[in-house]
């Protein structure tokens, strides 16, 4: 069986690997990503794939991208928290490449990488979310990705969830990921902090002082040795991802939703409150299944593994 190298396009890292048929990664490889400009990612990724390509002979190449990947897989039309716009990112790594290349929507790759080897493999029903500076979405509905008509289906970040709430990237208002990504738990941390908030005293020591200095990991540790005010973060972020999972699930009824990305390293103290909510709000409770709220488990690998396994089919 082929091996194919699948790469994943975060805001700070570009992660790519060589991975076979189940899913195995055979070489790995993680470069800083040049932030902004779309020229210096093709680049980076393309200097990634050919020295993972150096030792290995593959059949292909797929790309997760943060943005809204067009039903053809092959342009990235828009990003909210990328200065991408309508990038031809196919066409221009396939020149450059000379290999197969498909792009897919980060938050799909990783679904798609969790139903294939990973949290989902049980299940034919999957929502995934991921948790970072934004909130993704991804589905598996009867064991196949769902793209939506145009390519842009399950974008769950941008569901107004307060209507007049917090700007968004994507230019509207009170956007879910405004809530319940890993920026919004950093922002209100940050937030209380320089607001001299006794509560968050120790979070602010632990960042020298500097309320800019906080950062995801920085609360996740600091809830992992007991401290209440970031116990309450995480249970906060957890209730918003909850309540958005009992909305998601009227519509959707998946069996599991899992939820990854750099903030589910916080694990129970993420999961349980997301799990509280999730019951509490899902409507007709007490009287349907409730699916399973997991923790994603091939943790930053779910990107690149689904990515891989898309470019083998
Ligand atoms: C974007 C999605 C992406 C997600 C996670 C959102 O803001 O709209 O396309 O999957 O962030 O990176
Ligand atoms: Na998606
Ligand atoms: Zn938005």
């Amino acid at each position: 069986d082929a091996l194919t190298v699948g790469v994943d396009i975060g805001g700070t890292k570009i992660l790519g690997g060589v991975v076979d048929a189940d899913g195995a990664i055979l070489a790995e490889h993680r470069v800083e990503s040049p932030a902004t400009d779309e020229r210096a990612i093709e680049q980076a990724v393309c200097d990634l794939v050919r020295q993972l390509t150096r030792d290995h002979e593959v059949a292909g190449v797929g790309v997760g991208a943060a943005g809204y990947v067009d039903k053809s897989r092959s342009n990235v039309m828009f990003a909210p928290n990328i200065a991408w716009r309508d990038v031809t990112l196919r066409q221009d790594l396939e020149s450059e490449l000379g290999l197969p290349v498909v792009i897919e929507n980060d938050a799909n790759v990783a679904a798609w990488g969790e139903f294939r080897f990973g949290a989902g493999h049980d299940v034919d029903d999957l929502l995934l979310v991921t948790v970072g500076t934004g909130v993704g979405g991804g589905l598996v509905l009867d064991g196949e990705l769902y793209r939506g008509a145009f390519g842009v289906g399950a974008e769950i970040g941008h569901m107004r969830v307060v209507p007049g709430g917090q700007l968004c990237g994507c230019g509207n208002y009170g956007c879910f990921e405004q809530y319940a990504s890993g920026s919004a738990l950093v922002r209100e941390a940050r937030t209380a902090a320089r607001g001299g908030s006794l509560l968050a005293r120790h979070v602010l020591d632990r960042a020298d002082g500097d309320a800019e200095a906080i950062t995801g990991p920085l609360i996740t540790e600091a809830a992992r040795d007991g401290d209440p005010f970031a116990v309450e973060q995480l249970a906060t972020l957890g209730r918003w991802l909850g309540e958005g999972i009992a909305s998601l699930t009227a519509v959707l009824d998946p069996a599991v939703a899992v939820i990854g990305g750099g903030v589910s390293e916080a694990g129970d103290l993420l999961l349980e409150p997301a799990r509280q909510a999730f019951l509490g709000q899902l409507t007709g409770r007490g009287h349907r299944p409730a699916l399973e709220i997991r923790k994603a488990r091939l943790g930053n690998r779910a990107g690149l593994i689904g990515a891989a396994d898309l470019a083998r089919r």
